[in-house]
């Protein structure tokens, strides 16, 4: 059993400095490019406590801890006591009896923080109403990747790299602001009025730039948004548990699409990208979402090797 003293969460891409971003990377680069499994996580197991579905997170964490020689308990909340009102500070007691580490998703951002402050063991946030930091990290690395920087990569080299967000200022788009304000690259995040991200995530990640040389700017003009952007990032306009605004956001988010005209206003090699699932029609087209620029595909694969060296960063 991991020993609880110097325990370390990755709840925010806040948890970890420039330069364990870094770590993280040039370790999942080995680790994509090995063909035979480790033993890094042997007899090590990691619970999965998931509120909601979930396709990439779930296969890619549970593929990970196979691969490095430990084992992985898929926890539905649902059967779970949590579900008949056990505390989650309570589970977590329990849990850290048992296993090596936590990965979960929760509606609720204040059950990852309570369910981290609880436990003995690393917690992961495996996407929270607030923030999607795995997500963020596979993307940086993708976009190193493509790039070319992987192989001489520190934060300097991606502090010339602009992303356009372009969609809902969700937890996808707050993870995006703690990535690059840590990295000291630059972020337009283009939203409706009324939808920008998170005014505490937004209001750290810009006094935090001053520090790091990044640039982060919320627009309401997606055309503007991506005319200098290296890449142009969507995700769902209504996300897991928002289901009830789903009609309004439909009418509010469509001048806000990822289609072939706002792709035709940015650089020719600009690389598109989606978290997924993606609700092809409404917040990319499919012509987008599976022509040329479009490196979705890559972006997911690099879930497991980025959790990969997560996993050993935290739990090995
Ligand atoms: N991108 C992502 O987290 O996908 P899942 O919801 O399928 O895990
Ligand atoms: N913003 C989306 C991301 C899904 C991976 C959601 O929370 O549903």
């Amino acid at each position: 059993m991991t020993s609880h003293s110097g325990k370390r969460n990755l709840i925010s891409i806040l948890d970890l400095t420039s330069d364990e971003i870094v770590e993280i990377f040039l370790s999942a680069r080995e680790l994509k490019k090995r063909k035979e499994p480790k033993s890094t996580l042997k007899g090590k197991v990691l619970g999965m406590v998931f509120q909601k579905p979930s396709t990439r997170t779930r296969v890619s964490f549970e593929v990970a801890m196979y691969q490095l020689g430990g084992y992985a308990l898929f926890l539905n909340a649902q059967d779970l006591q949590l579900s008949r009102g056990e505390a989650i500070g309570d589970t977590a007691k329990n849990l850290s009896r048992y296993v090596d580490g936590i990965v979960v998703r929760a509606y609720q951002h204040q059950d990852v923080v309570e369910l981290a402050k609880e436990s003995t063991i690393p917690v992961i946030n495996g996407l929270s109403d607030l923030l999607h930091p795995c997500q963020v990290l596979a993307d940086i690395f993708t976009i190193a990747e493509k790039k070319g920087i992987l192989s001489r990569l520190s934060s300097k080299e991606l502090s010339g790299i602009e992303v356009a967000f372009v969609g809902d200022g969700n937890n996808v788009a707050n993870s995006w602001i703690n990535g690059t304000a840590r990295l000291g690259m630059k972020l337009v995040i283009s939203t409706p009025p009324g939808y920008e991200p998170d005014k505490k995530v937004l209001g750290e990640g810009v006094k935090l730039a001053k520090a790091t040389g990044a640039d982060i700017k919320v627009s309401h003009k997606p055309e503007e948004a991506v005319e200098k952007a290296d890449v142009i990032y969507t995700d769902v306009w209504v996300s897991m548990g928002m289901e009830k605004e789903r009609e309004e956001r439909l009418k509010v988010f469509k001048p806000y699409q990822v289609n072939g005209r706002l792709i035709g206003k940015a650089k020719k090699d600009v690389l598109v990208m989606h978290c997924l699932p993606a609700h092809r029609g409404e917040e990319i087209t499919d012509e987008v979402l599976d022509g040329p620029n479009s490196i979705v595909f890559d972006q997911a694969e690099n879930r497991l090797h980025v959790q990969k060296a997560i996993l050993e960063f935290l739990m090995g």
